[in-house]
């Protein structure tokens, strides 16, 4: 198989990217599972914008709930493309929700002010169907659903394409240009607002070619997921919901957030999740909780109708009863270090959208900037493509193997759960050396003993990509020493 251009997930990056290629190029867009089973998909809040020309008040709140560990020109380029974005956007069909006066402007943590557009709870999904539709009547992009990208067929430092599993056929698919918008990596926590499928795919394939990352360490928790005490499944509760009053709470009302930030409930993520995990162990409780019964129930329920059925699901009518939550993985500010156009260190090989570290984010990212990238960027990439004349495919390394009906994937789905249990212990909100030093043992001799046996399945593929994403964070994580943003390192 051949294509111009391969894109590896079907996110709003992924798609943008798609969509933005010139129409003579043949592109292939490969998801892991169906097009719907992105991250983006599920997206709440909304996606930031400056459409005043108060630009510098976006790249400042960007910069300070980063901790000055961003890239501040990337930052500034990211800002200034943002009006242009939502007209690109609204261009495709997008709709986002208005008033008689404009949008409807939103606020969440760490923004100054009100700049978030949404589409009512579920941003993502309204931005999605719109594009879906202007995506299957291109013909010059062929999607494939249900198709694993397991490799990257990396010769030298240029890459080829990559390696597939389609119908349980192992095959190489070579491309000119190869994009990595493989999203999350939430799959290897668990406990996780992200798709349980998705393991920094992208990022573990990279880091098996020694293709650059960086801050990986940055992984962002987000505070306000909804807590079962069942076991049963969580949900996200958007930050939104506190940019328009919510209070966060113990049992007994107290407002804690006023004894730890000025912004209170709308301090940066990091903050507001550490805050919490803190009260959590001093109270000696899994939870704390989200209170909204004292804003207009009328208004909250049209705002937010889809967080509101999901907690009627649970029991819990938002304009009665407090709504438990806790912190869970979110986000990954670390990735496939890109420059300004969406280049990795790999000639040929772009990343955008989470998978991708541009430098916008520094040490912990702010909200609703995430589907703002993944717009920026991917039309970046897919500028870059359009631009390059990189012309040469050589088809190496890849193969065609017919794989067994009856694999037994008992041994990596336990080995998956292992893996989890080791990352969401020790690569959690606060990490301590010696776990860390534990973890990274640990999951350096499952890597050795995964290549040594290796196997063409699906599910061995998911458990190394796993082991892979975890190795990063580990090894970063031991390397960085001081704690800032979402990086707390305990002391010996
Ligand atoms: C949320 O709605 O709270 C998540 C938005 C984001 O991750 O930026």
């Amino acid at each position: 198989m051949y294509a111009d251009v391969v894109i590896i997930g079907g996110g709003l990056a992924g798609i943008i990217t798609a969509l933005q290629i010139d129409p003579h190029l043949k592109v292939v867009l490969l998801t892991k599972n169906k097009i719907k089973d992105s991250n983006s998909y599920l997206a709440q809040g909304g996606i930031a914008a400056t459409l005043d020309d108060n630009y510098i008040s976006h790249i400042n709140d960007t910069m300070e709930i980063g901790h000055q560990l961003n890239n501040k020109e990337i930052v500034t380029f990211l800002v200034n493309e943002s009006k242009k974005t939502i007209n690109l956007l609204e261009s495709l069909g997008v709709i986002f929700d208005q008033t008689e006066q404009g949008y409807r402007l939103t606020c969440e943590g760490g923004h100054q002010h009100q700049r978030i557009l949404h589409i009512k709870d579920q941003t993502g999904k309204g931005i999605l169907l719109a594009l879906f539709d202007v995506l299957m009547n291109r013909h010059n992009i062929e999607l494939m659903e249900d198709t694993a990208c397991v490799d990257l067929l990396i010769h030298s430092t240029e890459c080829h394409g990559v390696q597939i599993i389609k119908d349980n056929l192992l095959q190489p698919l070579y491309a000119r240009h190869t994009v990595l918008a493989t999203g999350g990596i939430g799959g290897i926590y668990v406990r996780s607002t992200n798709r349980s499928h998705l393991y920094g795919d992208g990022i573990a394939m990279a880091f098996r070619h020694q293709v650059q990352l960086c801050d990986m360490e940055f992984v962002q928790f987000h505070p306000t997921a909804f807590y079962d005490a069942t076991g049963g499944k969580s949900f996200l509760i958007s930050e939104a919901v506190r940019g328009e009053g919510a209070h966060l709470v113990h049992r007994d009302g107290e407002r804690f957030m006023l004894r730890y930030h000025e912004k209170k409930e709308l301090a940066g993520r990091d903050m507001v999740s550490q805050a919490i995990y803190k009260e959590m162990i001093a109270c000696n409780q899994p939870c704390v909780y989200l209170d909204m019964r004292h804003l207009d129930t009328a208004y909250m329920t049209d705002r937010f109708p889809y967080i509101q059925s999901r907690c009627l699901e649970k029991g819990i009518d938002i304009s009665k009863d407090l709504i438990p939550v806790s912190p869970v993985q979110h986000y990954v500010m670390g990735g496939v270090k890109t420059d300004l156009n969406g280049c990795t260190s790999i000639l040929g090989l772009y990343a955008c959208g989470e998978c991708a570290h541009t430098g916008i984010h520094g040490a912990n990212r702010l909200a609703s900037n995430s589907l703002l990238e993944c717009v920026v960027f991917g039309n970046q990439v897919a500028s870059s493509i359009n631009k390059s004349n990189h012309t040469r495919i050589i088809k190496i390394i890849g193969q065609n193997r017919q794989l067994k009906d009856t694999h037994d994937n008992s041994r990596y789905e336990l080995l998956l759960d292992k893996v989890k249990a080791i990352i969401s212990e020790y690569c959690w909100l606060s990490r301590n050396p010696c776990d860390l030093e534990t973890a990274y043992s640990l999951l350096t001799t499952y890597y050795q003993e995964m290549l040594d046996s290796e196997d063409y399945s699906i599910a061995y593929y998911n458990c190394l990509n796993a082991i892979s994403t975890g190795i990063t964070i580990c090894k970063a994580s031991i390397h960085r020493k001081e704690s800032i943003g979402s990086f707390i390192k305990e002391v010996y």
